[in-house]
């Protein structure tokens, strides 16, 4: 088969899966199955496939129209443009949560400044990885009640070359951590519980449901971590939370009710509150 074959066949496949983008998906398992770029596959397309390369794609193609993320398929994502690994332990990592990592970075004047960052529920460390990234005296400690997805984390670190800065801790949110730090971030579980199943099959079915679930209103996380983060923060410290559509209202007056300062919100791609910001 060539590259041109396999590729209109790929996207055909896809396409009569429901996949919304089944031509850009399409190239981009091509490209991974045969180790061959964009360009390539475009100016290239009678060069022929071999046949491991097409049971490769075969296969890749069987997941994604069973609804598998490509993400997962490849088992790496991009995030504020650094590669992660991602697993079943770990929520694929959202565009809509860089708004969490450039909402905190407006906040800090001096990226030169030693900053002490805390991310609780740290999935593939994404937020607080972006963070170290872009602030190179910073350290910061990670947190997640999954054991894998802290492996996940740990293995990101040091694939980024952030390892000596950034630490990762099985726990739950801030228990049995007596240190206070400049920067609290967190993007919790906040979907209702019964929710869940409605979602999306690539939610759904393929993020963890630890990831996920918010409880019966989608407030339980914030319930457990803002009166515990609010402990933690250093005096004039900042918290950064990621909050769903609608969520802002109640997740402020718990923020109040555990003296913390409203500091305002930012506001996603699509223009949805995504993001609050708090002081101590
Ligand atoms: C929505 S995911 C966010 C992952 C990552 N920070 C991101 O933005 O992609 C929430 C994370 O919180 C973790 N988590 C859930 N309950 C927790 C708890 N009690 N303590 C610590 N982490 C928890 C989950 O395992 C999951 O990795």
């Amino acid at each position: 088969m060539t590259v041109g074959e396999a590729l209109s066949q790929a996207a055909r496949r896809l396409g009569e899966a429901g996949i919304e983008r089944p031509q850009a998906e399409a190239r981009i398992l091509l490209e991974a199955a045969s180790g061959r770029g964009r360009g390539q596959i475009i100016a290239f397309p009678e060069h022929g496939l071999t046949p491991a390369q097409w049971d490769v794609l075969d296969a890749q193609i069987a997941r994604r129209c069973a609804r598998e993320p490509v993400s997962r398929i490849l088992g790496s994502r991009e995030f504020w443009s650094l590669r992660f690994a991602v697993g079943p332990a770990t929520l694929d990592p959202r565009p809509d949560s860089e708004t969490l990592v450039s909402a905190v970075l407006a906040r800090i004047s001096d990226r030169n400044a030693e900053v002490s960052l805390l991310d609780l529920g740290t999935g593939t460390g994404c937020l607080l990885l972006a963070l170290l990234s872009e602030l190179p005296r910073a350290t910061g400690l990670g947190i997640d009640i999954c054991p894998a997805a802290c492996d996940i984390a740990t293995a990101n670190a040091a694939a980024l070359g952030l390892a000596a800065r950034a630490e990762f801790r099985v726990g739950d949110w801030l228990r049995g951590i007596s240190a206070q730090f400049d920067v609290i971030l967190s993007n919790p579980p906040y979907i209702e519980s019964t929710a869940i199943d409605g979602l999306e099959p690539e939610v759904a079915q393929f993020d963890p449901r630890g990831a996920l679930d918010g409880g019966a209103d989608g407030l339980s996380a914030y319930r457990a971590l803002i009166p515990q983060a609010a402990g933690g923060l250093k005096p004039g410290g900042l918290l950064a939370l990621e909050i769903g559509a609608g969520q802002g209202a109640a997740v402020r007056a718990l923020a109040d009710h555990a003296g913390l300062t409203d500091l305002g919100s930012a506001l996603d791609l699509a223009g949805i509150e995504r993001c609050l910001l708090f002081s101590r």
